[in-house]
């Protein structure tokens, strides 16, 4: 087995002036620096992302599911990655559509990977969105980790791209070494026999 894991970092919200990239490069840094991963980023802003679905199912199409060119570099990333971090805030006690077009143009890119969650927003950290999140993810046999970070009120937890807690990097250490942990048996697992979706 090789001793990196292919992680894909997600930034979900693309709305005009959004933090989600201040949190998404900090998470980046926390993932380089922690070693045990080839980490790649996407900015859903980046994506073509409509929000009409074609008629068929993602889950049966398999690889004729028609996508708009726009999304290939989305698609494929997710097609190779080993294992997700979710960047996401709190849109009215939920996720971003944005995220939630994202997933439902997806189906088998997720399944049996797992996916740990960094979140932010007012009072509650992005909890609403994460529990949300979980409950989706699971319906694509995505695997979620416990350990997620939360930042609350990160208008005035975050100076210079940081968080100011000095806590931050070792909570994002053991989101990554758990989220590592599953990466490897769940890559041996399927590379042992094919996941009975
Ligand atoms: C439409 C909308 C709804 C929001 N609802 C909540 C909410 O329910 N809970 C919360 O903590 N923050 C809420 N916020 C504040 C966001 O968490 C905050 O604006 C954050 O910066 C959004 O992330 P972004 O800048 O990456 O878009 C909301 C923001 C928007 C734009």
């Amino acid at each position: 087995m090789e001793d990196t894991h292919k992680l894909l970092i997600i930034v979900g919200s693309v709305r005009e002036g959004r933090f989600g990239p201040v949190v998404g490069s900090w998470v980046a840094e926390q993932a380089r620096e922690h070693g045990g991963f080839d980490v790649d980023v996407i900015d859903l802003a980046d994506i073509d992302i409509p929000l009409a679905l074609p008629a068929a199912s993602p889950k049966y199409a398999g690889d004729s599911y028609p996508r708009p060119a726009g999304m290939a570099a989305l698609t494929s990333a997710l097609e190779e990655a080993d294992a997700f971090i979710v960047v996401t805030p709190e849109y009215n006690h939920s996720y971003p559509a944005s995220l939630k077009a994202a997933i439902d143009w997806h189906f088998t890119q997720w399944t049996a990977k797992p996916v740990a969650f960094v979140s932010y927003g007012g009072a509650a950290g992005g909890r609403h969105a994460v529990l949300h999140l979980e409950n989706v993810l699971t319906e694509l046999h995505a695997v979620t980790i416990r350990d997620g970070l939360a930042f609350p009120n990160y208008f005035t937890a975050w100076e210079d791209g940081r968080p100011l807690d000095p806590g931050a990097p070792g909570y994002a250490k053991t989101l990554l070494d758990q989220l590592g942990w599953w990466a490897g048996a769940l890559r041996s697992a399927r590379e042992a026999a094919p996941y009975p979706a």
